[in-house]
């Protein structure tokens, strides 16, 4: 028999039943349905909507209930539909009629608006927490290299020479922003929908205020109608982290080309690489790839949240049911990429001479000498053109900038003198770029410092 039977003449199909039900998804929220309904009970009693001794009485018994499913102790069932009927199917079960009493002023609508908030709050810390984690070993790798040099790039063709710390700490910002966004999608998100009902409240005299309080929400929602059917603290949290994502996405890119033998600028650690079933030489970055393909699929997760929502009328919609799939899957994804990367990041060896070697080619001082020439009073504009025949000739000679002779400088410019060599050595082009956000080792120990702080605070933004 249904909680909702009443009004049938017959039961479901079997089909329909496999079809609506949602419990193999929405059961792991059994904890944060039991919270809600505990702080509804415990309302109900204290406003004299139910006598209290019923409202302690089920609220016993519902601490039972969640003691038993979590030794495994309670089967739960297609028939009852979803995790809120299930447990209160259970209720039902073990206090008869005075169970019955629990729904009271309260519909699944505004219940399952509820239990969501709930579980993903506390997810959000989670992930922020794995964030952080990663933040933490980016930081350690750039204070191990701070004057490890590399190309830096636009276009992927070599532009400037950076450091390695520069670059790993461009990582830092995004997920700092990530990080800030969520705790925004949090508070976005902590507010009360219990005490909506379907969708116009109800004629008890319910206590919003009382368990909002009890659940730790600071507000209670304003339209009813609004929050049974608002889904945009889901599709938010699916923003954030296909954001974060395309973050970590970007950087597995780079990790895949910075591992092949073409750049050779990093190995990863045996540990968080795999082999080939047929080369035998093969070794892959196989966890990078994952990180960067399971971007797609968090991405389909958002998509399939804006699709399921853009035309429903208000208020609810059994459509909606939708959202806990895609939001799980996004939110055990991203749970599962974060700390494989961020081990994989920690246990990787970096190849200083090959980035170095790398540094050396490819012109990248081709501006700090340009720069050189216009500190000797050459307009900008001049001083690009001049370069530019350099860097012509060296190609057709094979050689670098540093290799050039005095003699060759000064065929193309008098105003290059021996001062020359040195402002161009890769380690002056980075130092001397000492601006807050470069790259010199000045500049970026104090964003190392400022970073660490960062990480000490218990709330981020
Ligand atoms: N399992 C449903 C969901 O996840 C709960 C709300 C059902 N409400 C209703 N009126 N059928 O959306």
């Amino acid at each position: 028999m249904k909680l909702w039977g009443g009004r049938f003449s017959k039961s479901t199909a079997s089909m329909v039943d496999d079809f609506n039900s949602s419990i193999d998804v929405d059961q792991r929220m059994y904890k944060q349905d039991i919270l809600g309904s505990i702080a509804h009970v415990g309302m109900l009693g204290k406003q004299g909507i139910i006598p209290k001794q019923d409202a302690e009485s089920i609220k016993k018994t519902l601490k039972e209930i969640l003691t038993d499913i979590e030794v495994g102790k309670v089967q739960f069932d297609v028939q009852a539909e979803d995790i809120h009927m299930n447990i209160e199917k259970e209720l039902i079960s073990r206090i008869g009629d005075v169970g019955k009493k629990l729904h009271t002023g309260r519909s699944r609508n505004d219940q399952v608006a509820l239990d969501i908030k709930i579980y993903l709050r506390e997810e959000i810390i989670n992930i922020s927490n794995l964030i952080k984690e990663l933040q933490v070993v980016l930081n350690d790798t750039a204070k191990q290299h701070k004057e490890t040099i590399l190309p830096g790039y636009t276009h992927l063709q070599r532009a400037q020479p950076i450091s390695f710390a520069h670059h790993v700490l461009a990582y830092f910002e995004m997920l700092k922003r990530d990080r800030a966004r969520l705790d925004d999608c949090y508070s976005r998100m902590n507010v009360l929908p219990l005490g909506s009902g379907a969708l116009a409240t109800t004629t008890y005299p319910l206590d919003r205020e009382y368990v909002a309080d009890e659940l730790d929400f600071p507000s209670i929602t304003q339209n009813s109608i609004d929050a049974v059917s608002d889904r945009d603290h889901i599709i938010e949290l699916l923003s954030c982290l296909s954001i974060l994502m395309m973050h970590l996405s970007r950087f597995c890119e780079e990790i895949i080309f910075w591992s092949s033998a073409e750049f050779s600028f990093i190995e990863l650690d045996d540990a968080y690489s795999t082999g080939s079933s047929i080369m035998p030489q093969k070794k892959n970055p196989d966890i990078a790839e994952l990180v960067r393909g399971k971007t797609g699929r968090v991405y389909g997760d958002l998509i399939t949240m804006l699709t399921v929502m853009k035309s429903l009328p208000l208020a609810y919609n059994k459509d909606m049911q939708e959202d806990k799939e895609a939001v799980f899957d996004a939110v055990d994804t991203v749970k599962m990429c974060l700390p494989v990367f961020t081990q994989m990041i920690k246990t990787m060896s970096v190849k200083k001479a090959n980035m170095y070697k790398a540094a050396q080619g490819g012109f990248t001082n081709a501006t700090d000498a340009a720069d050189y020439l216009v500190k000797k009073g050459v307009a900008f504009r001049d001083a690009h053109e001049i370069l530019g025949k350099l860097v012509f000739y060296c190609i057709k000679h094979d050689k670098t900038l540093d290799e050039l002779s005095m003699e060759e400088y000064k065929s193309i410019s008098d105003v290059f003198d021996k001062s020359v060599y040195k402002a161009i050595s890769l380690e002056e082009c980075v130092n001397n770029r000492n601006l807050p956000g470069g790259p010199s080792q000045d500049a970026i120990q104090k964003v190392i410092e400022k970073n660490s702080n960062y990480l000490l605070k218990i709330i981020n933004n």
